[in-house]
C-alpha cells in the first residue's frame, strides 16, 4: 500500500486520474470553481495546483477533488483493486473494517518527513499560506476541510481523529468548529470543565486512508489511528509532537499544534456544505491558538469542497464507506437474504437515499429491512429514502432501483412514512429552521409484491445460454468495449 499522499499522488497519476495545474491561480473562489468545473468532466480528476497566488512557503501545492466522484481513487486510497465494481468495493471495503486494530508506531522526528521544517511561537504565520476561499458567502478563508484533527480524551487515553473544519481566524489562529456530540468536541468539554486548555494537532495535508476515516464515526474508545493501521496491516507511523505530546502522522505534508482555551471564542462561518447549500450562520466557535507548524518541504495542502454531488468531496467515499456499514449492521441484526446496500452518493452527500437488495424468503421480509435500513446505526442519521429492491436488482445501479420502483411498487401500498426521526440542523427542507434536526424517513418498497410473486409478471431477461454465446462472439460482432455484465438472466 502507499506509504504516504505523494505515492499515492503517483498511483493517482499512472491511472490518469490527475491534473496539473502549473499557472497562477487564486486562493480566493478561483480554486474551488476550478475544482466544481473539473468534477464535472469525465474524468472529474484530482486537481493538483502547482503555482497558487500568494504562498509563503515555497513549492506550496493545493491537492482539490482528491477523492471526488472516483471510486477509482478510493479504491487506491483503501489500498484496494481500481478496477473492483461498486457492489465488489463496498464488500472489499466491509472486509476492511473489520480488520482487527493496529495501535501507531512512535518514530523519532528526526526521521519524520513532517517535521523537516518546524516553526514556533512568534515564528508562525499562517496567512502566508494560499488558504482557499471556497464559497462566496462563506465566513472565511478554510485550511481544514481536507484535514484531519487530532485530540485525546483526558480520561481514557483514546486519541481521536476527526475532519472538521478550520476558518483561518489570524496568523496564529484558527476556528475548531465540532458539532455536538461529536468525538472532539466531548473530549474538549472534558478538558474546559476542569478549566484546562484542550490540546490540539490539526493536519492539512493528509492521506486519503486517514482523510476518510477521519470522517466517519466510530467507537468512542477506538481510535482512528488504530482501524487505519490494521487495514495498512502495519501501525501508522506518527512522531510525538513536542508542544502537545499528541501524535502526528509522521508523513503528513503539514500539521499543526496548539490549545483551545475554555471559552475563547470567534465568530465563525457560514460555511457552504454537503447538502449544496450554506449551512448555520455565522455563530462564535472555538479557536486554536497556534504554537507549532511542523512541514515537508514544499508542503501539499488537502483540500475538500462541499458542495452538491459531483463536486463534493464526501459524496463518493461516504456512499462506499456508508454502504458498507449499513450492509454489515443488518447482517449483524440477523436479517436473512441481504445482497448488498448502497447509500447512493448524489443523495445528500451520501447521506440521503439508501438501497437494499434482499432475496425475499417470507411474508414481511422487506418491510422488516426497510424498517431496520432506516434505523440502523449506519443509516439512521438523515436518511430520507429507504427503498428495498429484489436480488435481480443491483442496488448500485440506479437505473435498476428506478426500474424496480416504477415497475413493482405501487405507491398507495407500498410507502410508509416514519415521523421525528434523526436528521440534521444542514437539512434545508425542514423549515423553520428550529424544527430541525427531526426529519422524516419514506420507506419504499420496490420488491415484488410478496403475496403474488408465484404470479407476478414474468421478466423479460435474456436466457443464460444465450448471453455466453454471444459473450464469446462480442468482438466478433464488432464491439470493441468490455463485454457488458449483464447480472440479470433467465
Ligand atoms: C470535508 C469534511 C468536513 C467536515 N467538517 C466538519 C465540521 O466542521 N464539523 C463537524 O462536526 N463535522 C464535520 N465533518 C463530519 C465529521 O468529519 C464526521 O462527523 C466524523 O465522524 C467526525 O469524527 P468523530 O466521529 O470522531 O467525531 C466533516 C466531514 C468532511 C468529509
Amino acid at each position: 500500500m502507499y506509504k504516504d499522499l505523494r505515492e499515492w499522488i503517483t498511483q493517482v497519476e499512472s491511472a490518469g486520474q490527475l491534473h496539473r495545474v502549473g499557472v497562477p491561480v487564486s486562493w480566493n473562489l478561483e480554486m474551488s470553481t476550478v475544482s466544481y468545473m473539473a468534477s464535472y468532466t469525465q474524468q472529474s480528476p484530482a486537481v493538483l495546483f502547482e503555482n497558487p497566488t500568494d504562498s509563503g512557503i515555497p513549492g506550496t501545492s493545493l491537492l482539490w477533488n482528491m477523492l471526488g466522484s472516483s471510486e477509482q481513487r478510493i479504491a487506491l486510497g483503501l489500498g484496494l483493486d481500481p478496477a473492483l465494481p461498486t457492489r465488489d468495493l463496498i464488500r472489499a471495503t466491509r472486509e476492511l473494517l473489520a480488520r482487527p486494530l493496529i495501535a501507531p508506531r512512535m518514530i523519532d522526528a528526526s526521521s519524520a518527513p513532517v517535521t523537516q521544517n518546524s516553526l514556533f511561537g512568534e515564528q508562525i504565520d499562517l496567512t502566508r499560506l494560499p488558504v482557499p476561499r471556497m464559497w462566496p458567502l462563506d465566513g472565511g478563508r478554510y485550511l481544514g476541510t481536507g484535514d484531519v484533527v487530532i485530540t485525546r480524551d483526558p480520561e481514557d487515553g483514546t486519541v481521536n481523529v476527526g475532519t472538521y473544519r478550520q476558518m483561518l481566524q489570524g496568523p496564529r489562529e484558527v476556528g475548531f468548529y465540532v458539532s455536538p456530540g461529536k468525538d472532539a468536541f466531548l473530549q474538549r468539554e472534558k478538558y474546559w470543565s476542569k478549566g484546562q486548555p484542550c490540546p490540539v494537532v490539526a493536519v492539512y495535508g493528509v492521506d486519503p486512508l486517514l482523510f476518510m476515516l477521519g470522517s466517519q464515526g466510530f467507537a468512542r474508545d477506538v481510535s482512528e489511528f488504530d482501524v487505519g493501521g490494521g487495514i495498512r496491516g502495519e501501525g501508522i507511523e506518527v512522531v510525538i509532537g513536542p508542544v502537545t505530546g499528541l501524535p502526528i502522522p509522521a508523513h503528513a505534508e503539514i500539521a499543526v499544534e496548539g490549545f483551545a482555551y475554555p471559552g475563547d471564542m470567534k465568530p465563525e462561518g457560514p460555511f457552504g456544505e454537503f447538502t449544496g447549500y450554506y449551512g448555520k450562520p455565522e455563530a462564535d466557535a472555538p479557536v486554536i491558538k497556534v504554537e507549532a507548524v511542523h512541514h515537508r518541504d514544499a508542503p501539499i495542502l488537502t483540500c475538500a469542497l462541499m458542495a452538491e454531488y459531483p463536486a463534493c468531496e464526501q459524496n463518493t467515499f461516504f456512499s462506499i464507506i456508508r454502504s458498507a456499514k449499513i450492509w454489515d449492521d443488518l447482517e449483524k441484526l440477523g436479517v436473512p437474504g441481504i445482497r448488498g446496500a448502497y447509500s447512493h452518493p448524489a443523495a445528500a452527500g451520501g447521506f440521503g437515499l439508501v438501497i437494499v437488495s434482499l432475496k425475499q424468503a417470507r411474508p414481511g421480509h422487506a418491510a422488516q429491512v426497510l424498517a431496520l435500513a432506516a434505523q440502523c446505526p449506519a443509516a439512521a442519521y438523515y436518511t430520507k429514502w429507504i427503498v428495498a429492491v429484489d436480488d435481480d436488482v443491483d442496488p448500485t445501479k440506479i437505473d435498476q432501483v428506478l426500474w424496480a420502483m416504477t415497475t413493482r411498487c405501487n405507491p398507495s401500498e407500498d410507502i410508509d412514512v416514519l415521523r421525528m426521526t434523526w436528521s440534521s440542523p444542514l437539512d434545508p427542507s425542514q423549515n423553520p429552521p428550529e424544527k430541525r434536526p427531526f426529519g422524516s424517513k419514506a420507506l419504499v418498497n420496490a420488491c415484488k409484491d410478496y403475496r403474488h410473486i408465484k404470479t407476478f409478471s414474468t421478466r423479460s431477461h435474456p436466457k443464460r445460454e444465450v448471453c455466453e454465446q454471444v459473450a464469446k462472439r462480442w468482438t466478433e460482432l464488432g464491439f470493441s468495449a468490455p463485454v457488458p455484465d449483464v447480472q440479470s438472466v433467465e
